[in-house]
């Protein structure tokens, strides 16, 4: 048999999504099954309905991306499902119905990293990503720069040492009582600001490695305020916001230009909320398209959580023999 088919299930935060891709990298079925409804009264994810929701949703959203995939259970090759990072209670529902579906098919259990998920949503829009690939992984939790030498393996070539960028976009707008999530918020001020305004360091960027910091920038950021309140001077909120942004594309870009260079990699890929970042995809473009390297990021259905990314990264495990027994179990902290 040539084709295979994969069903991937995602269960880790408030969405409960099955999916059939095939080969990797095409998406034969993808259903998401949203319960923001059910939480946005309490501002935020309540865990306990997260994972009740989850228990509800789960055979419903399994079969129906089988039948949309327009497959027999039969024809599947094995069931990949995340097993974090998470809420523990929201992973085991996945995890169970999983193990159920492998065990009855007599099929592998592909357990599936939740990050690589987002990494691999790169490679199912249909574009053809040659690797070797540089990744920027960079969200609320994670600024991470990774290498791949082929598509079913990467290497982390460096991180944050403290804060991950989104982190510090957050923070930073909290202080200018901008509201959250901070990135979207700072990004639409920006627009109205000078990038060069406000003179702030990039800390890191011209050292000879692929780490990142973000905590000494804030601390700039908040000095400068301190320093104009102390003179009851007004502090300039858009040029302010601009000079941050831009000091923080200013650090993601010197590494990734670093590694591409480094690594000699004709195509970059990016993943993860600040990756939403319009000037950050702007200024990384025009850079990129002068050296004749491409830039991938994928469509925002793919970027929120999804079981045809978790599908995807089963694959190239199931390729590897990465497969697992009965006794999976949930890492709740679990990392690249
Ligand atoms: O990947 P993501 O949706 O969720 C996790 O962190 O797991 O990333 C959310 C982060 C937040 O810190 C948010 O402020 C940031 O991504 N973000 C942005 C933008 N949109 C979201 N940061 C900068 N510019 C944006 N447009
Ligand atoms: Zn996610």
């Amino acid at each position: 048999k040539e084709d295979v088919y994969i069903l991937g299930i995602e269960t880790s935060c408030d969405e409960t999504s099955a999916a059939v891709v095939k080969n990797g990298r095409k998406i034969l079925s993808n259903v998401i099954a949203s319960q923001v409804d059910w939480h946005q009264k309490f501002g935020g994810v309540v865990p306990e309905i997260a994972s009740r929701k989850h228990v509800e949703l789960i055979n419903p959203v399994i079969k129906e991306a089988i039948e949309k995939a327009g497959i027999e259970w039969s024809d599947l090759d094995g069931v990949a499902v995340t097993y974090g990072p998470g809420l523990v209670g929201g992973l085991l529902v996945g995890i169970s119905a999983a193990k159920a579906i492998a065990m009855a098919l007599d099929i592998p259990l592909i357990p599936v990293n939740h990050l690589a998920g987002h990494i691999y949503a790169n490679f199912l829009t249909g574009e053809k990503i040659e690797p070797p690939v540089v990744c920027l992984t960079v969200s609320g939790g994670h600024t991470d720069l990774l290498y791949f030498n082929d598509l079913s393996s990467y290497q982390i070539l460096g991180r944050t040492r403290d804060d991950a960028a989104g982190e510090a976009f957050d923070k930073i707008a909290r202080v200018l009582k901008l509201g959250y999530p901070g990135g979207p918020r700072i990004e639409k001020i920006a627009r109205e600001g000078n990038e060069f305004a406000v003179d702030l360091p990039r800390p890191l960027a011209d050292q000879d490695d692929y780490d990142f910091s973000f905590s000494g920038l804030k601390t700039a950021v908040l000095n400068y305020i301190n320093q104009l309140k102390q003179k009851n001077q007004e502090v300039p909120i858009a040029d302010l916001a601009a000079s941050f942004q831009r000091a923080v594309i200013d650090i993601l870009i010197t590494k990734i230009l670093k590694a591409v260079e480094e690594k000699r990699v004709k195509n970059v890929i990016l993943s993860g909320g600040v990756a939403a970042n319009g000037r950050f995809r702007e200024l990384l473009k025009e850079k990129l398209n002068s050296m004749g390297v491409g830039l991938y990021y994928p469509p925002p259905i793919l970027c929120t959580d999804n079981g045809a990314m978790i599908a995807s990264v089963g694959y190239f495990l199931l390729k590897k023999g990465e497969v697992c027994g009965m006794d999976l179990n949930a890492v709740p902290n679990l990392r690249l």
